[in-house]
């Protein structure tokens, strides 16, 4: 929702996206790239690749340095068109850029510079920016922010006319300089031109001896050019993450702002607190969460279906009128007006058909489930075709694992499985086959047959009553305590 782009307000393509990704991360002290770790259950990389596409840049190219091994790969699934340019030195932004034209043909219009860690930037920002760049006639437009806490950002210098003069690196300002509130966020678009000739033109003259790119702005300026900055008033937007302190509080407030998107558009949410919705979730409206509600992943939920409370579903689709109450599913689809739960789990490959019912403490894998069938209790249902309108009693075990292969079942319509039952796989119960309850079913039951496998019950008259009279005349016998056993 709020990570979304809006395509009404999308301009005219521009020549390229620059995405600059080589930098370390050290922060986060991580194994993985920073560019991996997620936000509203996306990479920050996607984040980044999805803001650039909004802009619709002819050419697409992420700047790759450290751990290129796990964020080359990565650009190249999320975004096929996008090329890499490797910087196999972190030598500054500046020097960034020059790698990536390097990869990149002569271009006219312009080129955006943007970054991969900036994940709560959205495509509409970008096209803003753009929108503002032409608008104004600029060479280069710089998107700017005004913070309570301006350390260790570029600072804007402006003109009297408005127009900025430079940007003044925080280790290189002076006390009045670092006075500024208005901060560079490192997000820029650029006539191809001018930053052409200023990378080429930069020098490493600094506090930090790298190449800045924000000096192409003052080259600029002194070519002649204009330099304009649009200035946004969400300060999340221009906020990188840098550890996972950061990071954690982005998540909080990536997840505000998706809650919020979709209880205006006609979601209840009874929790907002406690209520997690990733970035890529589709809800219909009238769908009621309750609190510790998770929806992770690509998940889509139909009208009118109330999920929760404490229920996590990831990558799985919801029908219209749905139930899932204290569940957990992965990967599975529940249909229209199915119930789910309490306390079940649902493992890759449930499909619970239309008005079905898993009721509480099953765990089902490659289970299909037809529509109106019900495993009401206590049940382990895998590597299973239930036909329509069949009943699984409490207590039935698909036993679908020998300890080396796996097996599948097939159990047809209108099927009366008893509680207790074992399916040993392949097993196989034709439609309207009823099977007796604490059955070990090894042999196939046909259509319409009874299926019953377990020992004939015997009893043994009196047994009992004659055991408790025996016992009682040990216990009163003298020299021998009752109590001892
Ligand atoms: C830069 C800006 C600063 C701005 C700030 C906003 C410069 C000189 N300074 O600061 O004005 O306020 O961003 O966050 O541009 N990167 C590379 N290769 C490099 C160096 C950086 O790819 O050699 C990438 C990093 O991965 C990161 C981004 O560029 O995504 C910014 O780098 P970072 O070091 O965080 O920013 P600063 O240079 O400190
Ligand atoms: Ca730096």
């Amino acid at each position: 929702m709020s990570a979304a782009t809006s395509p009404e307000t999308t301009p005219a393509a521009v020549a390229a996206v620059v995405v600059l990704a080589a930098g370390g991360g050290t922060r986060m002290r991580s194994k993985r790239s920073k560019l991996l770790h997620e936000v509203g259950g996306r990479s920050m990389l996607s984040h980044a690749l999805a803001a650039a596409s909004a802009v619709q840049p002819e050419h697409l190219v992420v700047v790759v340095g450290h751990a290129r091994d796990q964020v080359e790969p990565l650009v190249h699934e999320l975004a096929p068109q996008a090329t890499t340019a490797v910087q196999t030195e972190q030598r500054g932004t500046g020097h960034a850029v020059r790698c990536a034209l390097e990869v990149l043909p002569e271009l006219t219009g312009e080129v955006l510079v943007t970054y991969g860690d900036v994940p709560m930037l959205t495509g509409e920002t970008l096209a803003e920016l753009v929108q503002r760049h032409r608008a104004d006639g600029n060479a280069v437009t710089v998107l700017t922010a005004d913070v309570p806490d301006p350390t260790g950002y570029g600072r804007i210098l402006r003109d009297p006319d408005g127009q900025v003069a430079r940007i003044v690196e925080h280790r290189d300002a002076d006390e009045a300089t670092r006075a500024v509130t208005e901060i560079n966020s490192g997000i820029y678009v650029f006539a191809a031109d001018t930053l052409a000739t200023g990378v080429a033109r930069l020098d490493a003259v600094n506090a930090q001896g790298e190449l800045y790119l924000t000096d192409v702005l003052g080259l600029a300026r002194a070519d002649g050019g204009r330099v304009g900055a649009h200035r946004t008033d969400d300060l999340w937007q221009t906020e990188g993450v840098n550890d996972r302190v950061q990071l954690a509080r982005m998540n909080a407030e990536l997840n505000r702002r998706t809650v919020e998107g979709w209880m205006r558009a006609g979601v209840t949410v009874v929790d907002p607190a406690t209520t997690w919705i990733d970035a890529d979730v589709r809800l219909a409206p009238d769908v009621l969460l309750h609190p510790g509600t998770i929806l992770a992943g690509a998940t889509t939920v139909g009208e009118g279906a109330e999920l929760g409370p404490d229920t996590r579903l990831r990558d799985c689709e919801v029908g219209e009128g749905a139930s899932v109450v204290r569940s957990e599913a992965h990967l599975a689809v529940i249909g229209a007006g199915a119930t789910v739960g309490p306390w079940s789990y649902l493992r890759p490959g449930t499909e619970l058909g239309e008005r079905g019912k898993i009721g509480g403490f099953v765990e089902t894998k490659k289970a299909v489930i037809g529509a109106g069938s019900k495993v009401p209790h206590l049940s382990y249902v895998g590597d299973a075709t239930i036909g329509a309108g069949s009943n699984i009693g409490a207590g039935t075990i698909f036993a679908n694992y020998d300890g080396v292969d796996k097996f599948p079942s097939t159990i047809g319509d209108g099927v009366f499985v008893g509680s207790g039952t074992v399916l040993v796989a392949p097993a196989e119960i034709g439609d309207g086959a009823f099977v007796a309850a604490g059955s070990t079913i090894t042999e196939p039951v046909p259509a319409d047959d009874l299926g019953v496998a377990r020992g004939r019950q015997r009893n043994v008259e009196g047994w009992a009553g004659r055991r408790r009279e025996s016992r009682a005349a040990a216990a009163d016998a003298p020299g021998d305590s009752g109590a001892a056993q």
